[in-house]
């Protein structure tokens, strides 16, 4: 196996002296991936590789009863076809789930298809080309029973969770009561569509096996937990596994879990003993890899004569596969956003014949609050109120759902600096009263964001050397979002050294369990463990230097020291101090570690709500007689605590913002009932935004000081980006044309008949 490359950017231009937290570093890696040098997955290419082709399912429900392949394996260069027959043996039951975070497989244990894009064999050859035409010869043969698809196939029932562990329903006062007696409610159900990760990175896995030994390169957003999978299902020990993943083109969720075409690349390379690579076409990534489940969610809210809230009742109803539990948590977007004596939500699903749903950019919360954040605005404007005066009356001082107090809530600027950043305060209240030179209608329209400030399990290893330099080592995950960077500026603080001394090890599953880039937590996670990682290290510099009569900082132990430029200096006397390398040459050391480690405070859990916020403001101009909607501009202000590098936050939120837009106006699986199949599984019809539809994005970050979140006071900007979003730009469609769409994508088709109207 080829060892990794990992060759980061040492130009000064990256490089501020000081601290390097808060600064607008350029990414490390930038220059590797402009010049192609940055190795994805499938880039590797040890000696002796073969490639692997998937065979998948056209059908979504039945069994496999012929596979041609002998005419498969007659075509020159194919060496093998893996189907049930000869898979080589699992130690573990790919159907088997022991706990929350394990997901079922599709590994080849039988015959049966339970979903189109179902892998039904992988076809092994000396070249892609000869792999695939093996592939196309299997001409399978099915039993085909009808697909259940949609969300009225199947019989319907209460999850026992949603999400991970969440309560399927959840009430806090007497929503039925508060609704009766509102002095105005509102009733409406909206439809959101099914939508797949489309990772510009499509899945990928070589893999190369050395006795028990294995070696993979594949993109992961959980190192440790993949190896775990691998090794349960193998029966070998994690530490056999060596997992490199340095950079992944995107996950955004499909990556958080090892899926079944990286198993059943590992399953080839075993079964032909030879490295194998073996890479998802792109519409084979519309099944076995994870989606976002398409919901139905009904809104009933009431206020009372003032405008006040006194009922949110919201309902969402979703799918999950025949055979496996992923239920999106939709309805959970109700519980922290708008203060309301009564509150309820509640969640019902059905089985149907697709891949099972999983993890997708904000899961739940991108889902419910498009939704939520439509019916405040329909509510606003029943009330006769601005939406931003609106939300303001019902501003949520705690936490509705639970009574908390946050740890910490900057919402209130966000909405005043977004709103004036934009130009809000001119915003006319009746719909369809603005237009262009050109005539086009024009609308405005606003969302209010959030997104849980989580906190995983981390451990991060921190080395002071001889020589005065640094390393940090985490087996974090860069998806893209800038780890290479942002963790590299908080390891440089931590040791108290200049970026360029701190050499950072990251993205290989060998180094200290990162443990995972999801739920927009990672920064925070893994930032904490390299944070408490430098600090451990540097207090044992420090114990070494203060116990020597020696050392300037000999007895400096009451007042401490600070380490910084390499030194430690004395906290109460900052000109006595002593370099690293003094330290340890006295020592007679050439280097000293410690770890340390990152987990969520339960104290401060308990006591506090913990969220990041935000305020996104949208203009879009609809063309009155077509119906065509172009967003032109959107102003998005987030309170999101520390900001590690205000250039990859900044980044993050455009992210987010554009996955708005596409949520709101472009992003849908269009599935054929009759056959199961996705009819748009492939990026020219699987619309996402192009450049040309993404508007002028403005991101403010309102400062934000967090006690309670962790030791940095980051709250992580992964996905909130999202939820505001979306909300704005249905709401600015409405805004400009009178029409409440409440089925999204809102398309041409949803406009035309209102507003010829
Ligand atoms: Mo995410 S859906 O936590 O990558």
């Amino acid at each position: 196996m080829t060892p990794e490359i990992i060759n980061l950017s040492r130009d000064p231009a990256h490089v501020r002296h000081g601290s390097n937290i808060g600064q607008p570093l350029t990414r490390r890696d930038g220059i590797l991936k402009v010049k192609g040098e940055a190795r994805y997955a499938a880039d590797n290419h040890p000696p002796g590789l073969l490639y692997a082709v998937l065979a998948v399912s056209s059908i979504a429900r039945g069994r496999v009863t012929f596979l041609d392949v002998p005419a498969a394996k007659r075509h020159p260069g194919v060496v093998e076809v893996m189907t049930p027959a000869n898979r080589p043996p699992l130690a573990e039951d790919p159907d088997a789930k022991t706990n929350p975070f394990m997901f079922r497989l599709d590994l080849l244990q039988n015959d049966k298809v339970r979903y189109a894009n179902q892998s039904i064999a992988v076809v092994i050859a000396e070249t892609l080309e000869a792999a695939t035409e093996g592939a196309a010869l299997l001409a399978p043969q099915y039993d085909v029973l009808p697909p259940r698809i949609g969300l009225d196939s199947n019989e319907s029932f209460v999850p026992p969770v949603v999400g991970i562990g969440n309560p399927s329903e959840i009430r806090r006062g007497d929503v039925e009561a508060d609704l009766a007696a509102a002095s105005k409610r509102i009733e409406a159900t909206y439809d959101t569509p099914a939508q797949y990760h489309n990772a510009m990175e499509p899945h990928a896995i070589v893999a190369a096996w050395d006795g028990d030994r294995l070696s993979v390169d594949t993109p992961s957003q959980g190192l440790a937990m993949a190896q775990g999978r691998i090794a349960g299902l193998f029966g070998i020990s994690p530490a056999n596994i060596h997992i490199r993943s340095p950079f992944l083109g995107g996950g955004f969720g499909s990556k958080g879990f090892i899926s079944g075409p990286q198993l059943l690349g590992i399953l080839a390379a075993r079964l032909v003993g030879r490295p194998v690579k073996l890479v998802l076409r792109r519409e084979q990534m519309y099944g076995p890899v994870g989606h976002r489940a398409p919901t139905r969610q009904t809104m009933r809210i009431g206020v009372d004569g003032d405008g006040v809230l006194t009922a949110i009742d919201h309902h969402a109803k979703t799918v999950s596969s025949t055979f496996d539990d992923f239920f999106e948590p939709a309805a959970d977007a109700s519980h922290t956003l708008y203060a309301s004596p009564a509150i309820a939500t509640s969640h019902e699903a059905v089985r149907v014949d697709t891949g099972t749903p999983l993890f997708m950019r904000a899961p739940g919360e991108a889902t419910g609050s498009i939704v939520l954040e439509s019916a405040i605005d329909e509510m606003a404007f029943a009330c006769g109120m601005d939406p931003l005066a609106f939300r303001l009356k019902n501003y949520a001082d705690v936490e509705p759902i639970s009574g908390k107090p946050f740890s910490s809530k900057a919402l209130r600027q966000c909405y005043a600096q977004g709103a004036e950043r934009f130009g809000w305060a001119k915003r006319p209240l009746a719909p369809r009263a603005m237009r262009d030179e050109a005539g086009l209608l024009v609308g405005w329209g606003m969302g209010t964001a959030t997104f849980p400030a989580l906190m995983f399990q981390a451990e991060a290893r921190a080395v002071v050397r001889s020589d005065g330099s640094g390393v940090m080592e985490t087996g974090a995950h860069d998806m893209g979002q800038g780890a290479w960077t942002a963790f590299a500026q908080i390891a440089a603080d931590g040791l108290g050294l200049d970026l360029e001394q701190v050499e950072f090890k990251s993205g290989t599953s060998d180094l200290p369990d990162a443990g995972i880039a999801g739920g927009s937590a990672h920064t925070a996670t893994a930032g904490s463990a390299i944070h408490n990682a430098g600090a451990a290290v540097i207090a044992k510099l420090a114990d070494l230097a203060m116990g020597d009569k020696r050392s300037p900082l000999f007895g400096a132990g009451n007042a401490g020291v600070i380490a910084r430029g390499g030194r430690l200096h004395r906290r109460d006397d900052e000109t006595r101090s002593e370099s690293y390398a003094d330290i340890l040459g006295r020592a007679g050391l050439s280097a000293i570690e410690a770890r340390g480690n990152s987990a969520a405070d339960p104290a401060a859990q308990s006591n506090y709500a913990m969220h990041a916020h935000g305020a996104v403001f949208a203009e879009v101009k609809v063309d009155p007689d077509l119906g065509q909607i172009r967003v032109t501009r959107m102003v998005g202000a987030f309170a999101a605590g520390r900001v590690i590098n205000p250039r990859m936050v900044q980044s993050q939120l455009f992210g987010g913002m554009i996955w708005g837009v596409s949520f709101a106006l472009h992003e849908q699986a269009v599935m054929d009932c009759r056959s199961g199949r996705i009819l748009n599984a492939n990026l020219g019809e699987y619309h996402i935004p192009v450049n040309a539809d993404v508007p002028s994005l403005d991101v403010l970050t309102v400062d934000e000081h967090d006690p309670h979140v962790n030791a940095l006071g980051i709250k992580g900007v992964g996905e909130i980006g999202i939820t505001g979003s979306a909300g704005a730009v249905a709401n600015a469609v409405w805004h400009a044309t009178g029409v409440r769409v409440r089925r999204f994508p809102i398309g041409i088709d949803d406009l035309v008949m209102g507003l010829t109207a």
